[in-house]
């Protein structure tokens, strides 16, 4: 089974809807039972709850399902567990290289990083800038790059 992690800070808004898009995206071209999917943040503030009432409103307009996501924080055994760890920003990634410490991080890396010429690196976190629509619009696009990234480098 291939295992992809999408991190966030508080794991509410930004690797939830990264997580529920990418989940539908697998479902759709139907690989469940090649590639399962997760979520976890670096903070533990918002463990056990479901996503932000902005996430899950984007992801109702969407038509895309956020059933059984709960937020939780990721442990040093995630590292080794997934063999796709994807952070949102330059701060998810310098955390979740703070927690690898001496181990390698070859599979962690940034979802705009996926983007071929993309201009931003950074998903920005709606939490503090409101703006949902834009989150949805840079994971969309990450997600569809990543998804042919594994793809191809997997042979699926
Ligand atoms: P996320 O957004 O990392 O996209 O889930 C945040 C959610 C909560 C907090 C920060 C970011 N917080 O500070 O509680």
């Amino acid at each position: 089974m291939i295992k992809v992690l999408f991190v966030c800070l508080g794991n509410i808004c930004r690797s939830p809807m990264a997580e529920a898009i990418f989940r539908d995206m697998v479902a759709k071209r139907k690989l469940e039972d090649k590639i399962s999917v997760d979520s976890a943040g670096t903070g533990n503030w918002h463990v056990g709850e479901p996503p932000h009432s902005g996430t899950q409103k984007l992801l109702t307009d969407k038509k895309i399902s956020f059933e059984g996501l709960k937020a939780r924080q990721i442990t040093e055994t995630d590292l080794s567990a997934y063999g796709y760890v994807i952070g949102m920003d330059a701060e998810n990634i310098g955390n979740l290289q703070q927690l690898a410490g001496n181990t390698p991080v070859e599979h962690v890396a940034r979802l705009m990083d996926y983007v071929p010429g993309s201009e931003v690196q950074d998903v920005p976190d709606p939490y503090f800038t409101g703006n949902f629509d834009e989150v949805y619009a840079m994971v969309k696009e990450g997600c569809t790059h990543l998804l042919d990234e594994i793809v191809e480098r997997e042979n699926l």
